[in-house]
């Protein structure tokens, strides 16, 4: 028996002339004489060449689509142009084949929302299996990064019984049955009797178990599942998502946004330098979307140009004060093009965010120093007592990829927080005994990585970064 190489392999380092075997996926069957074989382990197709009369009108019949093939054959020169090499078909058998009249998708350009709900299917096409290529090396560089930075991994629990973010938008983990909960005195759900002994729910954040690991390894970080159950169905936001938390024990607000600057870089140059094929198929598909577009709906720069000009900038950085008063200073308010007032003290809108980033500065910026009241508890107090060391990275055409802040260190400043903001220190003893015991001065921030997959692989929805998405209403696959 032979033994199968993978196209990758086969097109790094072709053995010419020699007889190999390969498996894969038909992109393309041109003529009922040339398939483009796939096998996902590169972007890259090989080209297989039949002979008519080698092959019967059966076998032929069910290379249809994606059908999925095993091909014996030799590897040669190729005769034609448009690749360099190519396999005389020498056995063919179909492993699993498709017929175009039934098979859901078909060899044309699809709309991407068609194709969402293909999800079992879409991994097969050229621009989702390049998405997934690339989410698959973003993880591995988050994890590279860091191990080479001496961060240690820390997994932190995804059920909790903590809204580390304390905006209510949770997802109850239950083992009651949802009619024959027993309920308390008051006629409550009685918790104590479920199976933790209290109400528990799908972590929002690991935040604040990151801290405990600051607190004695120094330099860690969560990557893993989040849950939100806000009914935000927008282009930007998941119910379930993946959230990269660094924790940094001795840091500073100013040491955050270095690391965060530096991380987000990093991630970006990964791809670039070891991903460019999947890279150019993307932003060539970009490119042609917007062949027909008007110019001002375009995006001022191809995908791969806007990458190198995000890592060869600094970021701007600016305080949220600043900002609202460019903000308030811009043409887009003054002509009252704003859908959503801007006023200190209230929260920036995704319009606000996105005109500093695409319109006034066209490069990712990091805004530092928010109103208290519209951030998180734990956040520091700046001397001001207005404001809280707390940054958000905003990033052309998605908004904020980053939020974070430096923690509040002080105990009795942060019991003054939890009071005011209805926080009970009983259901978070622990996060307070760090302030009471050996605390010190730390900082850390989240990165929402399906909205990092966004900006790198220039898709515009973030239900197209993710296998299979949870949004309000869908939860197929
Ligand atoms: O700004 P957020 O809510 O910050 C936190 O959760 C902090 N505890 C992080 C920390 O300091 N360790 O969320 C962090 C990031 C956002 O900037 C955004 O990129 C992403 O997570 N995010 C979402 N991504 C997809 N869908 C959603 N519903 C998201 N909500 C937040
Ligand atoms: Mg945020």
């Amino acid at each position: 028996m032979k033994r199968r190489i993978e196209i990758a392999e086969v097109l790094k380092n072709p053995t010419l002339n020699e007889s190999i075997l390969v498996k894969g996926w038909v992109r393309a069957f041109r003529n009922n004489r040339f398939i483009a074989l796939n096998d996902g382990s590169t972007i890259n197709n090989i080209q297989v060449v039949m002979d008519l009369e080698k092959f019967p009108e059966e076998l032929i019949k069910e290379i249809g689509f994606h059908a999925c093939l095993s091909i014996t054959g030799k590897l040669v020169e190729s005769q034609g142009a448009g690749q360099a090499m190519e396999i005389i078909a020498e056995e063919i058998e179909v492993l699993g084949a498709t017929n175009l009249e039934t098979y859901p998708l078909q060899p044309k350009a699809q709309s991407m929302e068609f194709l969402r709900e293909k999800a079992h299917l879409r991994m097969r096409t050229n621009t989702f299996s390049a998405v997934f290529r690339i989410r698959h090396a973003v993880a591995y560089a988050v994890n590279k990064y860091f191990n080479d930075k001496g961060y240690y991994y820390m997994h932190t629990p995804i059920i909790t019984g903590s809204d580390a973010e304390g905006a209510g938008e949770m997802f109850h983990v239950t083992s009651f049955e949802t009619n024959k909960a027993p309920l308390d005195e008051e006629g409550a759900v009685d918790y104590k009797k479920d199976f933790f002994g209290k109400a528990t729910n799908l972590t929002v954040s690991g935040q604040l178990q990151a801290e405990i690991a600051a607190l004695a390894l120094g330099k860690v970080y969560t990557f893993g599942p989040t849950f939100r159950a806000e009914k935000s169905n927008t282009s930007r936001h998941l119910a379930e998502f993946w959230m990269i938390e660094p924790e940094v024990a001795f840091a500073d607000i100013h040491d955050d946004m270095d690391l965060a600057e530096d991380f987000s870089k990093y991630l970006i140059n990964y791809i670039l330098d070891n991903y460019p094929d999947d890279l150019k198929v993307l932003d060539d598909r970009i490119a042609k979307l917007e062949k027909n577009m008007k110019k001002e709906e375009r995006r001022p720069m191809g995908l791969i140009e806007t990458l190198r000009f995000v890592v060869d900038n600094d970021f701007e950085r600016i305080t949220y004060t600043e900002a609202v008063n460019i903000l308030r200073n811009s043409k887009p308010y003054k002509k009252g093009r704003f859908e959503y007032d801007v006023e200190w003290g209230k929260d920036l809108q995704s319009e606000h965010e996105r005109w500093l980033v695409e319109k006034k500065f066209q490069k990712p910026v990091i805004v530092v120093d928010y109103p208290k009241d519209i951030k998180a508890f734990y956040m520091r107090m700046n001397e001001d007592e207005k404001t809280v060391a707390a940054m958000d990275v905003l990033f052309p055409g998605i908004g904020e990829v980053i939020g974070g802040s430096q923690r509040e260190e002080r105990l009795d400043y942060l019991q003054k927080r939890m009071a005011e903001m209805d926080i009970h220190e009983e259901e978070l003893w622990w996060y307070t005994e760090l302030r009471k015991f050996g605390g010190c001065p730390h900082a850390g921030f989240g990165m929402g990585f399906e909205r990092m997959v966004l900006f790198i692989t220039g898709m515009t929805n973030i239900r197209d970064v993710i296998p299979f998405p949870r949004t309000p209403g869908s939860a197929e696959f």
